[in-house]
Protein backbone atom coordinates (compact mmCIF):
# COMPACT_ATOMS: atom_id res chain seq x y z
CA UNK A 1 0.00 0.00 0.00
CA UNK A 2 1.46 3.06 -0.91
CA UNK A 3 0.09 6.05 1.20
CA UNK A 4 0.01 9.83 -0.63
CA UNK A 5 0.19 13.30 1.07
CA UNK A 6 0.84 16.87 0.94
CA UNK A 7 4.97 16.49 1.89
CA UNK A 8 5.27 13.11 -0.26
CA UNK A 9 4.37 9.61 -0.08
CA UNK A 10 4.80 6.74 2.32
CA UNK A 11 4.83 2.83 1.94
CA UNK A 12 3.40 0.40 4.05
CA UNK A 13 4.87 -2.83 3.90
CA UNK A 14 3.88 -6.34 5.42
CA UNK A 15 6.51 -8.58 7.10
CA UNK A 16 7.39 -10.49 10.07
CA UNK A 17 8.42 -8.82 13.51
CA UNK A 18 12.31 -10.23 12.36
CA UNK A 19 12.02 -8.71 8.94
CA UNK A 20 10.81 -5.44 9.98
CA UNK A 21 13.58 -5.07 12.70
CA UNK A 22 16.08 -5.89 9.81
CA UNK A 23 14.83 -3.14 7.52
CA UNK A 24 15.33 -0.49 10.06
CA UNK A 25 18.23 2.03 8.90
CA UNK A 26 21.33 1.43 10.97
CA UNK A 27 21.48 2.77 13.99
CA UNK A 28 17.93 4.04 14.64
CA UNK A 29 16.17 5.36 17.78
CA UNK A 30 13.76 2.33 19.03
CA UNK A 31 10.97 3.70 20.88
CA UNK A 32 8.42 0.73 22.65
CA UNK A 33 6.91 -0.12 25.69
CA UNK A 34 7.87 -2.80 28.32
CA UNK A 35 4.79 -5.01 27.03
CA UNK A 36 6.94 -5.17 23.37
CA UNK A 37 10.07 -5.03 24.81
CA UNK A 38 9.44 -8.55 26.91
CA UNK A 39 7.97 -9.78 24.01
CA UNK A 40 10.28 -8.42 20.65
CA UNK A 41 12.85 -7.03 22.06
CA UNK A 42 15.36 -9.86 21.26
CA UNK A 43 14.55 -9.03 17.92
CA UNK A 44 15.31 -5.20 17.92
CA UNK A 45 18.91 -4.70 15.80
CA UNK A 46 21.84 -4.69 17.99
CA UNK A 47 22.97 -1.17 16.73
CA UNK A 48 19.97 1.04 17.64
CA UNK A 49 19.35 2.44 20.86
CA UNK A 50 16.25 1.67 22.85
CA UNK A 51 14.08 3.55 24.42
CA UNK A 52 11.11 2.15 26.69
CA UNK A 53 8.58 3.93 28.17
CA UNK A 54 5.92 2.33 30.51
CA UNK A 55 2.46 0.98 28.80
CA UNK A 56 -0.76 2.36 28.58
CA UNK A 57 -2.03 5.66 27.47
CA UNK A 58 0.05 7.85 30.48
CA UNK A 59 3.07 7.49 28.38
CA UNK A 60 1.22 9.91 26.20
CA UNK A 61 1.64 12.68 28.44
CA UNK A 62 3.49 15.96 28.00
CA UNK A 63 6.46 14.71 30.74
CA UNK A 64 6.95 11.75 28.65
CA UNK A 65 7.58 13.63 25.70
CA UNK A 66 10.07 15.66 27.19
CA UNK A 67 11.94 12.43 28.67
CA UNK A 68 12.02 10.93 25.40
CA UNK A 69 13.19 14.28 23.88
CA UNK A 70 15.95 14.59 26.22
CA UNK A 71 16.72 10.64 26.17
CA UNK A 72 17.31 11.37 22.42
CA UNK A 73 19.34 14.49 22.81
CA UNK A 74 21.36 12.33 25.68
CA UNK A 75 22.18 9.56 23.32
CA UNK A 76 23.18 11.55 20.41
CA UNK A 77 20.49 11.88 18.27
CA UNK A 78 21.37 14.38 14.77
CA UNK A 79 19.40 15.77 12.21
CA UNK A 80 19.75 12.59 10.18
CA UNK A 81 18.63 10.15 12.41
CA UNK A 82 16.08 8.15 12.76
CA UNK A 83 13.43 7.18 14.48
CA UNK A 84 11.20 3.71 14.98
CA UNK A 85 8.23 3.71 17.12
CA UNK A 86 7.47 -0.48 17.83
CA UNK A 87 4.52 -0.69 19.71
CA UNK A 88 1.09 -0.20 19.64
CA UNK A 89 -0.69 3.52 19.17
CA UNK A 90 0.53 5.07 22.41
CA UNK A 91 4.17 4.38 21.51
CA UNK A 92 3.45 5.39 18.16
CA UNK A 93 1.70 8.89 19.06
CA UNK A 94 4.65 9.20 21.48
CA UNK A 95 7.47 8.55 19.57
CA UNK A 96 6.38 10.46 15.99
CA UNK A 97 5.07 13.55 17.88
CA UNK A 98 8.96 13.48 19.25
CA UNK A 99 10.30 12.43 16.19
CA UNK A 100 8.38 15.78 14.58
CA UNK A 101 9.66 17.82 17.29
CA UNK A 102 13.22 16.91 17.79
CA UNK A 103 15.72 18.93 15.69
CA UNK A 104 12.29 20.13 13.98
CA UNK A 105 11.86 16.76 12.19
CA UNK A 106 13.66 13.34 12.94
CA UNK A 107 13.01 10.42 10.05
CA UNK A 108 10.42 8.36 11.66
CA UNK A 109 9.63 4.73 10.98
CA UNK A 110 6.10 2.92 12.66
CA UNK A 111 6.33 -0.44 13.49
CA UNK A 112 2.59 -1.23 14.92
CA UNK A 113 2.28 -4.53 16.77
CA UNK A 114 -0.84 -4.03 18.05
CA UNK A 115 -3.83 -4.61 15.80
CA UNK A 116 -5.66 -1.30 16.65
CA UNK A 117 -2.04 0.11 15.56
CA UNK A 118 -1.80 -1.62 12.55
CA UNK A 119 -5.41 -0.62 11.27
CA UNK A 120 -6.10 2.23 12.45
CA UNK A 121 -3.10 4.62 13.52
CA UNK A 122 -0.06 3.71 11.91
CA UNK A 123 -1.63 5.40 8.54
CA UNK A 124 -2.76 8.97 8.87
CA UNK A 125 -0.12 10.96 10.23
CA UNK A 126 -1.64 12.16 13.38
CA UNK A 127 0.80 11.98 15.96
CA UNK A 128 0.13 13.93 19.57
CA UNK A 129 0.05 13.51 23.05
CA UNK A 130 -2.62 14.09 25.85
CA UNK A 131 -3.12 17.20 28.05
CA UNK A 132 -4.73 16.52 31.82
CA UNK A 133 -7.68 18.91 29.92
CA UNK A 134 -7.81 15.96 27.30
CA UNK A 135 -6.47 13.41 24.73
CA UNK A 136 -4.15 14.16 21.94
CA UNK A 137 -4.61 17.97 22.76
CA UNK A 138 -0.59 18.47 21.68
CA UNK A 139 -0.07 17.23 18.45
CA UNK A 140 0.77 17.41 14.77
CA UNK A 141 0.54 15.54 11.26
CA UNK A 142 3.66 14.43 10.66
CA UNK A 143 3.67 10.87 8.33
CA UNK A 144 6.22 8.62 8.96
CA UNK A 145 8.55 7.70 5.76
CA UNK A 146 7.69 4.06 6.56
CA UNK A 147 5.09 1.54 8.03
CA UNK A 148 6.01 -2.07 8.14
CA UNK A 149 3.39 -3.92 9.55
CA UNK A 150 4.42 -6.94 11.32
CA UNK A 151 1.20 -9.55 11.33
CA UNK A 152 3.04 -12.01 13.55
CA UNK A 153 3.19 -9.49 16.51
CA UNK A 154 -0.01 -9.73 17.24
CA UNK A 155 0.55 -13.02 18.37
CA UNK A 156 1.76 -12.02 21.97
CA UNK A 157 -1.14 -9.67 22.01
CA UNK A 158 -3.50 -9.89 24.46
CA UNK A 159 -6.79 -11.46 23.71
CA UNK A 160 -8.70 -8.26 24.94
CA UNK A 161 -6.61 -6.19 23.02
CA UNK A 162 -6.98 -8.09 20.00
CA UNK A 163 -10.74 -7.93 20.28
CA UNK A 164 -10.93 -4.16 20.78
CA UNK A 165 -8.80 -3.88 18.01
CA UNK A 166 -11.31 -6.03 16.13
CA UNK A 167 -14.18 -2.97 16.76
CA UNK A 168 -12.01 -0.86 14.29
CA UNK A 169 -11.66 -3.60 11.69
CA UNK A 170 -15.56 -3.95 12.04
CA UNK A 171 -16.26 -0.81 11.72
CA UNK A 172 -13.99 -0.21 8.62
CA UNK A 173 -16.72 -3.15 6.96
CA UNK A 174 -19.70 -1.44 8.34
CA UNK A 175 -18.66 1.97 7.07
CA UNK A 176 -17.43 1.23 3.74
CA UNK A 177 -17.03 -2.44 2.54
CA UNK A 178 -20.13 -4.95 3.17
CA UNK A 179 -17.69 -7.59 1.09
CA UNK A 180 -15.33 -7.42 4.40
CA UNK A 181 -18.36 -7.96 6.76
CA UNK A 182 -19.69 -10.99 5.19
CA UNK A 183 -15.72 -12.00 5.36
CA UNK A 184 -15.93 -11.43 8.85
CA UNK A 185 -18.75 -13.02 10.07
CA UNK A 186 -18.01 -16.53 9.08
CA UNK A 187 -16.87 -16.91 13.16
CA UNK A 188 -14.68 -14.65 14.98
CA UNK A 189 -11.06 -13.94 14.23
CA UNK A 190 -8.10 -14.66 16.15
CA UNK A 191 -4.19 -13.72 15.77
CA UNK A 192 -3.66 -16.72 13.80
CA UNK A 193 -6.29 -16.84 11.61
CA UNK A 194 -5.97 -16.79 7.95
CA UNK A 195 -7.90 -14.09 6.85
CA UNK A 196 -5.70 -11.38 9.12
CA UNK A 197 -3.30 -10.36 6.87
CA UNK A 198 -5.38 -9.39 4.30
CA UNK A 199 -8.18 -7.91 6.25
CA UNK A 200 -5.71 -5.61 8.25
CA UNK A 201 -4.02 -5.10 4.10
CA UNK A 202 -8.01 -4.09 3.40
CA UNK A 203 -8.47 -1.72 6.27
CA UNK A 204 -5.34 -0.01 6.02
CA UNK A 205 -6.59 0.66 2.17
CA UNK A 206 -9.41 2.14 2.94
CA UNK A 207 -8.11 4.16 5.66
CA UNK A 208 -5.36 5.41 3.23
CA UNK A 209 -8.45 6.12 0.62
CA UNK A 210 -10.23 8.45 2.98
CA UNK A 211 -7.22 10.44 4.43
CA UNK A 212 -5.94 10.88 0.89
CA UNK A 213 -8.90 12.73 0.25
CA UNK A 214 -8.76 14.43 3.81
CA UNK A 215 -5.30 14.53 4.81
CA UNK A 216 -5.56 17.38 7.83
CA UNK A 217 -9.14 16.67 8.48
CA UNK A 218 -10.63 20.01 7.03
CA UNK A 219 -13.72 18.74 4.40
CA UNK A 220 -15.26 16.22 6.73
CA UNK A 221 -14.87 13.18 4.63
CA UNK A 222 -12.11 11.94 7.41
CA UNK A 223 -14.59 12.13 9.97
CA UNK A 224 -16.93 9.16 8.70
CA UNK A 225 -14.01 7.54 10.26
CA UNK A 226 -15.47 8.43 13.44
CA UNK A 227 -18.28 5.97 13.74
CA UNK A 228 -19.27 4.69 16.81
CA UNK A 229 -16.74 7.66 18.27
CA UNK A 230 -18.96 10.45 19.36
CA UNK A 231 -20.47 7.99 21.74
CA UNK A 232 -17.43 5.93 22.28
CA UNK A 233 -15.27 8.67 22.84
CA UNK A 234 -17.91 9.92 25.81
CA UNK A 235 -17.89 6.68 27.32
CA UNK A 236 -14.43 5.92 27.34
CA UNK A 237 -14.27 9.69 29.34
CA UNK A 238 -17.04 8.46 31.82
CA UNK A 239 -15.40 4.89 32.44
CA UNK A 240 -11.97 7.32 32.67
CA UNK A 241 -10.57 5.24 30.23
CA UNK A 242 -10.68 1.80 31.97
CA UNK A 243 -12.46 0.48 29.42
CA UNK A 244 -10.73 0.09 26.15
CA UNK A 245 -11.24 2.07 22.76
CA UNK A 246 -12.17 -0.74 20.91
CA UNK A 247 -14.89 -1.91 23.75
CA UNK A 248 -16.02 2.19 24.10
CA UNK A 249 -16.57 1.96 20.07
CA UNK A 250 -18.50 -1.37 19.79
CA UNK A 251 -20.76 -0.15 22.30
CA UNK A 252 -20.86 2.93 20.23
CA UNK A 253 -21.37 1.48 16.91
CA UNK A 254 -24.37 -0.09 18.70
CA UNK A 255 -25.85 3.16 20.01
CA UNK A 256 -25.45 5.25 16.96
CA UNK A 257 -26.90 2.99 14.91
CA UNK A 258 -29.95 3.14 16.43
CA UNK A 259 -29.81 6.72 16.11
CA UNK A 260 -29.33 6.33 12.75
CA UNK A 261 -32.14 4.44 12.62
CA UNK A 262 -33.99 7.04 14.49
CA UNK A 263 -33.22 10.02 12.26
CA UNK A 264 -34.18 8.10 9.22
CA UNK A 265 -30.77 7.98 8.00
CA UNK A 266 -30.00 4.35 8.48
CA UNK A 267 -31.91 1.53 6.59
CA UNK A 268 -34.26 -0.51 9.04
CA UNK A 269 -33.10 -3.44 11.00
CA UNK A 270 -28.80 -2.71 10.68
CA UNK A 271 -28.64 -1.42 14.15
CA UNK A 272 -29.90 -5.12 14.97
CA UNK A 273 -27.02 -6.89 12.47
CA UNK A 274 -24.44 -4.65 13.72
CA UNK A 275 -25.31 -5.70 17.32
CA UNK A 276 -25.33 -9.17 16.45
CA UNK A 277 -22.31 -9.14 14.66
CA UNK A 278 -20.27 -7.46 17.54
CA UNK A 279 -21.69 -9.80 20.01
CA UNK A 280 -20.79 -12.92 17.53
CA UNK A 281 -17.10 -11.40 17.96
CA UNK A 282 -16.95 -11.56 21.83
CA UNK A 283 -17.35 -7.06 21.84
CA UNK A 284 -19.15 -5.67 24.36
CA UNK A 285 -22.54 -3.78 23.18
CA UNK A 286 -24.27 -2.61 26.71
CA UNK A 287 -22.86 -1.03 29.55
CA UNK A 288 -23.96 0.45 32.37
CA UNK A 289 -22.81 4.04 31.61
CA UNK A 290 -24.83 4.21 28.76
CA UNK A 291 -27.70 5.25 32.10
CA UNK A 292 -25.93 8.34 32.69
CA UNK A 293 -27.43 10.32 29.94
CA UNK A 294 -26.70 13.63 30.93
CA UNK A 295 -23.15 13.26 31.68
CA UNK A 296 -22.84 11.61 28.11
CA UNK A 297 -24.51 14.21 26.36
CA UNK A 298 -21.92 16.75 27.73
CA UNK A 299 -19.16 14.67 26.53
CA UNK A 300 -20.57 14.42 23.06
CA UNK A 301 -20.38 18.09 22.93
CA UNK A 302 -16.96 18.29 23.59
CA UNK A 303 -16.47 16.01 20.52
CA UNK A 304 -14.41 17.93 17.74
CA UNK A 305 -17.37 17.40 14.99
CA UNK A 306 -19.41 19.30 16.82
CA UNK A 307 -21.08 22.63 15.70
CA UNK A 308 -22.93 25.41 17.09
CA UNK A 309 -26.14 23.57 15.34
CA UNK A 310 -25.50 20.23 17.19
CA UNK A 311 -23.76 17.47 17.56
CA UNK A 312 -22.82 15.53 14.78
CA UNK A 313 -22.25 11.99 14.13
CA UNK A 314 -21.07 9.34 11.19
CA UNK A 315 -23.76 7.29 10.69
CA UNK A 316 -24.70 4.72 8.56
CA UNK A 317 -27.29 4.50 5.62
CA UNK A 318 -26.83 0.95 5.28
CA UNK A 319 -24.44 -1.95 6.10
CA UNK A 320 -21.34 -1.09 3.93
CA UNK A 321 -21.89 2.50 3.56
CA UNK A 322 -22.58 5.92 5.91
CA UNK A 323 -22.80 9.80 5.80
CA UNK A 324 -21.30 12.67 8.53
CA UNK A 325 -24.85 14.06 9.73
CA UNK A 326 -24.35 17.24 11.77
CA UNK A 327 -26.62 19.58 13.49
CA UNK A 328 -28.51 16.44 15.49
CA UNK A 329 -30.05 17.83 18.52
CA UNK A 330 -30.04 16.20 21.99
CA UNK A 331 -33.37 14.83 21.61
CA UNK A 332 -33.09 11.67 19.39
CA UNK A 333 -29.67 11.28 21.23
CA UNK A 334 -32.01 11.25 24.46
CA UNK A 335 -34.24 8.63 23.15
CA UNK A 336 -32.02 6.30 22.02
CA UNK A 337 -30.15 6.14 24.95
CA UNK A 338 -33.18 5.66 27.24
CA UNK A 339 -33.96 2.48 25.77
CA UNK A 340 -30.86 1.07 26.82
N1 LIG B 1 -2.67 8.57 15.52
C1 LIG B 1 -3.82 8.05 15.20
O1 LIG B 1 -4.32 8.23 14.07
C2 LIG B 1 -4.53 7.18 16.16
C3 LIG B 1 -5.64 6.45 15.74
C4 LIG B 1 -6.25 5.61 16.67
C5 LIG B 1 -5.76 5.53 17.96
N2 LIG B 1 -4.68 6.26 18.33
C6 LIG B 1 -4.15 6.18 19.68
O2 LIG B 1 -3.69 4.86 19.91
C7 LIG B 1 -3.73 4.59 21.29
C8 LIG B 1 -4.29 3.22 21.52
O3 LIG B 1 -3.50 2.30 20.80
P1 LIG B 1 -3.39 0.78 21.26
O4 LIG B 1 -4.75 0.22 21.41
O5 LIG B 1 -2.44 0.13 20.36
O6 LIG B 1 -2.85 0.92 22.75
P2 LIG B 1 -1.40 0.64 23.39
O7 LIG B 1 -0.33 1.21 22.58
O8 LIG B 1 -1.53 1.02 24.80
O9 LIG B 1 -1.31 -0.95 23.28
C9 LIG B 1 -2.24 -1.74 23.96
C10 LIG B 1 -1.55 -2.70 24.92
O10 LIG B 1 -1.01 -3.78 24.18
C11 LIG B 1 0.38 -3.92 24.45
N3 LIG B 1 0.99 -4.40 23.22
C12 LIG B 1 1.03 -3.77 22.03
N4 LIG B 1 1.54 -4.58 21.10
C13 LIG B 1 1.82 -5.75 21.71
C14 LIG B 1 2.34 -6.99 21.27
N5 LIG B 1 2.63 -7.21 19.98
N6 LIG B 1 2.53 -7.97 22.18
C15 LIG B 1 2.19 -7.78 23.48
N7 LIG B 1 1.67 -6.64 23.96
C16 LIG B 1 1.49 -5.65 23.07
C17 LIG B 1 0.84 -2.58 24.94
O11 LIG B 1 1.96 -2.68 25.77
C18 LIG B 1 -0.39 -2.10 25.71
O12 LIG B 1 -0.38 -2.64 27.00
C19 LIG B 1 -4.56 5.70 21.93
O13 LIG B 1 -3.71 6.56 22.64
C20 LIG B 1 -5.17 6.42 20.74
O14 LIG B 1 -5.36 7.78 20.99
C21 LIG B 1 -4.06 7.07 17.46
ZN1 LIG C 1 -10.94 4.51 16.95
Amino acid sequence: VIVRHSRGVYDVRFSTMQEAMRGLPEGAFVVTDENVQAAWGHLFPPTSTVLTVPPGESSKSMARLEWTLRLLADSGAVRSSVVAAVGGGVVGDLAGLAAALYMRGLRYFQVPTSLLAQVDSSVGGKVAVDLPEGKNLVGAFYPPETVLVPTDALQTLPAREFRAGMAEVWKCGFILDRDLVETLRQRPMGPDDPRLPSVVERCIDWKRQIVEEDEYETTGRRAILNFGHTVGHALERLSEYRMLHGEAVSIGMVVEAKLGERLGVTQEGTAAQVLALLCGEGLPVECADLARIDELIEAMKLDKKAGPDGLAFSLLTFLGGCKLVRAVSEAPVRAVLNLE
